[in-house]
């Protein structure tokens, strides 16, 4: 069964609340939701497998622990989930990166794929999706389906804020994908915007509005 993670790191919630922050500027948002994906990162690699190397410290031979990067991908949802990408990549320096292409129909509210590139042995990876608001749940939803049929097993989903609705729908759609979130927020508006949310995460780290 799909588990949640609410990571309620003291300096992951202070970030998010400059970031809920209306007179934040893209500037600072961009800045914040990297330095947060950056902490997130940490929970969401948290039990990746460590392989054994050999090594020769100052002093002698010593077999070492490292974690394998190049078995992780990380694939954003375009466009928001480009911001948490940086933070991540900090992290994992050698993690290989994939993109799906959606937007939501602003009427239906329902996801349109527009673009898809993924790297070719995705299968074999472990896949953290990002994107940082998770609403109805449709695109987040529709992502992982995607990756699915290229074969992926292992797929994990990083958010940033999330509502029930959204929650509900991926974990009855992926049971087998666990869901990490920095803040689970109230209810969606009539526009199926977060409430109290952030507004809109591409246009504020984007700064298209
Ligand atoms: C936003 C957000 C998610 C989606 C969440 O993207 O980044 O991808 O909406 O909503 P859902 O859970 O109801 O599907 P948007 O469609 O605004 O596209 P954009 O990132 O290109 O602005
Ligand atoms: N997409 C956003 O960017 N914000 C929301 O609140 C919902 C969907």
């Amino acid at each position: 069964m799909s588990q949640l993670h609410v990571i309620n790191h003291p300096m992951v919630q202070h970030k998010l609340t400059i970031m809920r922050d209306k007179e934040t500027g893209s500037k600072d948002f961009r800045a914040l939701l990297k330095e947060i994906s950056l902490l997130m990162g940490y929970e969401v690699t948290r039990d990746i497998p460590l392989i054994d190397v050999d090594i020769e410290t100052p002093l002698c031979k010593m077999k070492a622990k490292m974690v394998n990067g190049r078995k992780l991908a990380i694939v954003p949802i375009l466009r928001a989930g480009m911001g948490m990408v940086e933070g991540l990549q900090e992290l994992v320096p050698v993690a290989k990166v994939g993109h799906i292409g959606l937007y939501r129909n602003e009427e239906t509210h329902t996801p349109v794929v527009y673009y898809c590139k993924l790297p070719e042995d995705i299968q074999d990876r472990l896949v953290i999706v990002t994107d940082p608001m998770l609403a109805t749940g449709g695109s987040a939803s529709d992502a992982l389906s995607m990756l699915k049929a290229r074969g992926c097993k292992n797929v994990r989903l990083m958010c940033l804020v999330g509502v029930p609705e959204g929650i509900e729908r991926v974990q009855r759609d992926h049971p087998d994908v666990d869901i990490y979130l920095a803040a689970v927020d109230d209810h969606l508006n009539e526009n199926a915007y977060i409430v109290p949310g952030l507004g809109d995460a591409g246009d504020r780290i984007f700064g298209t509005k």
